[in-house]
């Protein structure tokens, strides 16, 4: 087709706002933002003014957008992912094509049917799996698929949340429960279980998992620890979860007023995020939150043909990013995407270690995947693709999700060892 390619903005958070909508002025001949929706008028006025998006294409949900008559070609999926399920199967009846942020859904059932959906009306569904599009994990997969360490045989995995961001995203923040929002091997460790299956290239077998909410709970609180870090908190000098040193210290009086300050106000001034702290979630007690989701979790996975996998989650980490031991039959990987390198063992050789950061020159957006996997999606549609020819797609996508959920189910079940092929026909999902 003839571009700009036409999109309509669902959700104007932190990925559809602060990410997504901007990429047009980065490749400003491939997108247009031609319809927005979000309940939060301030918001939509911004994008609005920003890139010129007439009144009437401005709408107050998803639902009023979806409505109508197809605005536009492609519609981001950017809503908090209780909503995916109903906004991305609306949007697929229209006949848009989608980007849909991870997760697809919650429930494996919903994770198949909006497959279903997408190969019915013959659209392009690319999930967010933003990793995939990195310098880092394509340079991993580069060396891999070149056969310098042979054949994988065992992957060891680490997924760094890092104390802060599990603190602010997941014990204060919009994940802090699995009901509102989605398990935390879902939430955070989607992108983990689609990168392991994506670079061994096989399906799950069996999984197991173990973990739990070891810290962030009243039982947990110091002595003297108050319910908001605005009050009268005996231990705010020694806590590394005092809120006000975090976002207020530590961030905003330094410049630094960007993600995660700006989740607070998105125009961020030591006046109102003071009063966010005092009023709002991100100022409560890390052991006085309402929060759920686990702190830790492990995660054991038998692949196809003996291979292993062995993944932890930790928000115990002092900083963040994923590390990862790849062991073949003829070397091994060792990388960590927060240092930027990659170090290839062959056996019986000098090792290799390869600067990532000399590999591209912009890392902007989750190590450089975010819009990578945009530019992609807008090509394959201006190229008139094939639905699902992208590095992600939604049948791509659907591996992953389905070995969170089951890993969800084994931690809730003592660590039970899950029999891939059965937990699918209990779901009813695709093969
Ligand atoms: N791919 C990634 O690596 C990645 C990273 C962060 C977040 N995410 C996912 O992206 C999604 C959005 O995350 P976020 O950080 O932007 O969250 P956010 O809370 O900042 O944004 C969500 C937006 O959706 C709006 N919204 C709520 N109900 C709506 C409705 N009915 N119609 C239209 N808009 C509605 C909210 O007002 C808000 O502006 C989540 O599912 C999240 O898990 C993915």
């Amino acid at each position: 087709m003839k571009g700009p390619v036409k999109v309509a903005i669902i959700g104007l958070g932190g990925r559809g706002k602060d990410t997504y909508s901007k990429y047009v002025n980065r490749f400003p001949e491939k997108m247009q933002i031609a319809a927005i929706a979000d309940p939060i008028e301030s918001k939509r006025k911004d994008v609005a003014a920003i890139y010129g998006i007439p009144e009437e294409n401005c709408y107050a949900s998803a639902e009023e957008l979806l409505a109508k008559d197809r605005l536009a070609d492609v519609a981001f999926i950017c809503t908090p992912d209780k909503m995916h399920y109903p906004h991305a199967m609306a949007a697929l009846e229209k006949g848009y094509h989608l980007l849909l942020e991870k997760p697809v859904s919650t429930s494996a059932q919903e994770c198949a049917d909006i497959a279903a959906a997408a190969h019915k009306y013959n659209r392009q569904v690319q999930v967010c799996h933003v990793l995939r599009y990195t310098p880092f994990y394509q340079e991993i997969k580069r060396q891999i698929d070149s056969g310098r360490i042979g054949e994988i045989v065992t992957v060891q995995a680490m997924e760094n949340v890092q104390y802060w961001h599990q603190a602010h995203s997941f014990v204060r923040g919009n994940w802090k429960k699995k009901e509102t929002s989605s398990p935390m091997i879902l939430a955070k460790c989607c992108h983990d279980m689609d990168i392991l299956l994506w670079l061994t290239g096989k399906k799950c077998r069996y999984v197991s998992s173990y973990g739990d909410l070891y810290l962030f709970r009243p039982e947990k609180a110091p002595e003297g620890a108050a319910l908001r870090c605005t009050d009268d908190c005996k231990v705010k000098d020694t806590c590394p979860y005092n809120a006000e040193n975090f976002y207020i210290r530590d961030r905003l009086l330094k410049g630094r007023d960007k993600w995660p300050v700006n989740i607070l106000n998105s125009y961020p001034t030591v006046e109102n995020i003071t009063e966010a702290l005092k009023t709002g979630n991100y100022g409560r007690c890390v052991y006085h939150s309402d929060n759920d989701v686990v702190d830790h979790q492990v995660v054991n996975a038998l692949l196809d043909d003996g291979v292993t996998i062995n993944f932890t989650m930790s928000a115990f980490t002092s900083t963040g990013g994923r590390t990862m031991k790849i062991m073949g039959t003829m070397g091994d990987i060792t990388a960590d995407m927060d240092e930027n390198w990659i170090r290839v063992g062959e056996f019986g050789k000098e090792p290799e270690v390869i600067d990532v950061r000399t590999l591209a020159t912009d890392f902007s957006g989750h190590g450089g995947g975010d819009f990578r996997m945009v530019e992609e999606l807008l090509d394959d549609i201006l190229e008139d693709k094939e639905p699902g020819c992208g590095l992600t797609s939604i049948d791509k996508s659907l591996e992953s999700h389905y070995l969170a959920l089951a890993a969800e189910d084994s931690r809730l079940n003592n660590g039970q060892s899950i029999n891939m092929d059965e937990w699918k026909k209990q779901y009813e999902v695709l093969a």
